[in-house]
């Protein structure tokens, strides 16, 4: 079937998600929205982001999507729930890594990070439940991160000492995992590497979400099999100066 894929985040984030997706799909045309006038999504109610997500899926609807990704921990952990109950088309979610980060964990101590919206979700409580009651978890709120990663500061003094006071506890703890719980934390992965060495595996769940898309497609049987070139569109609501100058 020749019609596209839908991504949405809050930003940029999701473009991680777009990325795998992509690589392992390269056949699938694709539209991205970006909610980069509502951005963050960290902080809101979970109704804001209800609301936002149903804008977003009925534009991609617009544009003839056969599946929607929400390539979004957040918007995932408050909407996920209600598109499924209020759309008929398939939807593909985000909630952090923890099952594999547990499963391999040696030390038995993992740090997720992920934003405090993500933390207080009912998918976050069952899947930490159900994969990770024999580790301990630090759960680490990315405060300012996001932000960071949309005004392209990923290598900043700001970024550096920031993610230093969110790693360095887990290091601290023994943690030899982290889970990036937020699309955008991929952005940041040069410099967790250079804070934290090889002491920490870091999991981006971005190419097993491209794997469970494939096969969500293959099950509906909704796999573009034309040989047409790849199309890619790209939408915002807006630009968002969210980073004010000192
Ligand atoms: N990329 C979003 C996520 O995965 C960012 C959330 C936000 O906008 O705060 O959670």
């Amino acid at each position: 079937m020749t019609a596209p894929i839908g991504f949405f985040d809050s930003g940029i984030g999701g473009l991680s998600v777009w990325r795998a997706g992509v690589r392992l799909l390269p056949g699938e045309h694709t539209v991205y929205y970006a909610d980069s006038a509502y951005c963050p999504y960290g902080a809101k109610e979970p109704d804001e982001i209800v609301a936002r997500c149903v804008f977003i899926v009925d534009f991609l609807l617009q544009h003839h999507c056969k599946l929607i990704v929400a390539a979004c921990n957040t918007a995932t952990s408050a909407a996920i729930d209600y598109l499924r109950a209020h759309y008929a088309v398939p939807f593909v979610g985000m909630e952090p890594a923890v099952k594999p980060a547990a499963l391999h964990s040696l030390s038995g101590v993992v740090g997720v990070l992920a934003t405090r919206g993500t933390f207080k979700g009912r998918l976050y409580h069952e899947t930490r439940a159900q994969f990770a009651a024999d580790v301990q978890i630090i759960e680490q709120p990315g405060d300012g991160l996001v932000e960071l990663a949309e005004a392209g500061q990923t290598n900043s003094q700001q970024a550096s000492l920031l993610l230093q006071q969110y790693i360095q506890p887990m290091l601290d703890a023994g943690a030899d995992h982290l889970v990036l719980g937020c699309t955008h934390y991929p952005l940041f992965i040069p410099l967790i590497t250079r804070i934290a060495g090889h002491r920490l595996t870091i999991i981006d769940p971005a190419p097993a979400v491209a794997h469970q898309i494939k096969s969500l497609l293959a099950e509906h049987h909704l796999l573009n099999t034309s040989g047409e070139r790849a199309r890619h569109e790209f939408f915002s609501s807006g630009k968002h100066g969210m980073l004010k100058d000192e």
